[in-house]
């Protein structure tokens, strides 16, 4: 007895030394083993589409200086803004952790001299990116992307080759389903005409009283930027405003129609978005933004084409004047990125969703245990997530495993059922049950589950 509580008043002790474990940062992520993996595989696969279409890898440091970004990315972006990480270093260099990647590619591509050798170059990179953003879903202060860069090349072509290796990424190496939507942001004196219809808009409309904080500041800095801005009351305010596709020059609509001619011919398709600018700078022309596939209920109901746009796993564009600011050179290039933790966390809910087992199939009787291959064969093949407990001979026994693993419906394949080609159709919440012919079996759960 003595021992016990002695033993007791040890434990009591430490748990009182304990001390509140040391977590890790706001917006920052652990990659458990599981996502790590198909994370890896992910970009395993990515590599090989990238390097067919001739991209060459690159990596870039974490760790740049923060006159990099003021000057690529424009004093009036977020990300300069108020997102960018400042190092506290020794020495007088100004440093900052990398908020984006193709402003370090161009950097890079002049420093090695990149420029020299036979254009375009084509590189494609992964790896950690850093925004001070407020963390929400598929916000993270510390994120990866893939990214595509093809500099030395003004040829349109180009931009259908970022658009189409991107996508062909995000269908093949993460299997999923994704709409593009694409803009000309024209060139400097396509957008300096627009930017002057677009300030008339706002000021001869009274429309800045209805603009957020930062849109009204942007308003003067920057007024490409308010056609960027997420609040609800800003997106409303802007319905109306001028679109620079009537502002392009011939350049520019000969540049855009020539793009939507190879896209056309490609078998890719895209909407057209005319308030599409990115939220960073150093574009022109050529914009685009991918989003996951998902018609809203509504748009169904009423047939209308366009999907809802939720997060964007992707984007890019062209940023033929980025090396001119940067290095004094013209060097035409165009881009994307993908953000990876995004496609990685929609391929984990489609991986969970598509393993969770929907119906259980239940046998009964030495007739229907004999045709029970055939018909598991059937869910097989229309890839209906199945459990089945073959050895199981009661129905009792096997009612009780469907209704552990929550399966929507139980089939029922019993004696009579499977001389006469029927199955039961258990619905396990409401515990109704229906008779379907087996040849009807797949419509019927396509339509229930
Ligand atoms: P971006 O649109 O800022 O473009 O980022 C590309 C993708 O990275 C986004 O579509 C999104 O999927 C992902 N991403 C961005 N921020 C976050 C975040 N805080 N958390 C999670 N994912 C995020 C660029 O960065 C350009 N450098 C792309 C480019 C390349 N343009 C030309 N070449």
């Amino acid at each position: 007895m003595k021992g016990n509580n002695a033993e007791e008043k040890n434990k009591e002790e430490n748990e009182t030394k304990k001390k509140p474990i040391i977590t890790k940062a706001k917006g920052m992520k652990d990659i458990l083993s599981e996502e790590y993996i198909l994370k890896d595989t992910f970009i395993k696969k990515a590599r090989v589409i990238a390097k067919f279409y001739g991209f060459k890898p690159i990596q870039t440091p974490h760790i740049e200086k923060e006159e990099l970004f003021t000057a690529a990315l424009g004093e009036a972006t977020d990300i300069v803004e108020k997102q960018m990480y400042h190092l506290k270093v020794r020495g007088k260099d100004k440093l900052v952790l990398r908020p984006e990647g193709t402003a370090p590619i161009v950097r890079s591509y002049v420093e090695n001299g990149m420029h020299t050798q036979p254009q375009p170059v084509m590189l494609s990179y992964n790896g950690s990116f850093f925004r001070h953003e407020k963390p929400q879903k598929g916000r993270r202060r510390e994120f990866q992307q893939l990214g595509f860069e093809i500099l030395g090349t003004n040829d349109t072509i180009n931009d259908a080759l970022i658009i189409k290796t991107m996508s062909t990424i995000l269908e093949e190496a993460a299997g999923l389903k994704t709409s593009i939507y694409l803009n000309s942001m024209g060139c400097e004196e396509c957008r300096s005409k627009y930017k002057k219809e677009l300030i008339s808009y706002y000021t001869q409309n009274k429309k800045t009283k209805d603009l957020c904080k930062d849109c009204e500041r942007r308003r003067k800095i920057n007024p490409l930027r308010l056609l960027d801005c997420k609040e609800e009351k800003c997106i409303q305010t802007r319905q109306e405003a001028p679109q620079i596709i009537n502002f392009l020059c011939d350049g520019c609509t000969k540049n855009f129609k020539e793009l939507l001619e190879i896209l056309d011919a490609s078998d890719i398709s895209y909407y057209l978005d005319h308030f599409l600018v990115r939220g960073l700078d150093y574009y022109s022309q050529t914009v685009f933004e991918f989003f996951v596939e998902e018609k809203n209920k509504e748009d169904e109901k009423e047939k209308t084409e366009s999907p809802k746009k939720v997060l964007a796993l992707g984007g890019g564009g062209r940023y033929n004047p980025l090396a001119e600011i940067l290095t004094g050179r013209d060097i035409p290039a165009i881009g994307g990125a993908l953000g990876v933790d995004r496609i990685i966390s929609l391929m984990t809910k489609r991986k969970k969703s598509t393993s969770t087992p929907k119906v259980f199939f239940i046998q009964l009787g030495s007739e229907a245990k004999r045709k029970s291959l055939q018909t598991l064969e059937l869910l097989r093949k229309s890839k209906i997530p199945t459990r089945h407990s073959l050895t199981k001979n009661s129905l009792k026994s096997q009612l009780k495993i469907a209704s552990k693993l929550k399966v929507p419906y139980a089939l029922i394949f019993g004696q009579k059922e499977a001389l006469e080609d029927n199955i039961i159709a258990r619905n396990m919440e409401t515990e109704s049950q229906e008779i379907i012919p087996t040849s009807k079996l797949i419509d019927y759960l396509k339509k229930k589950l």
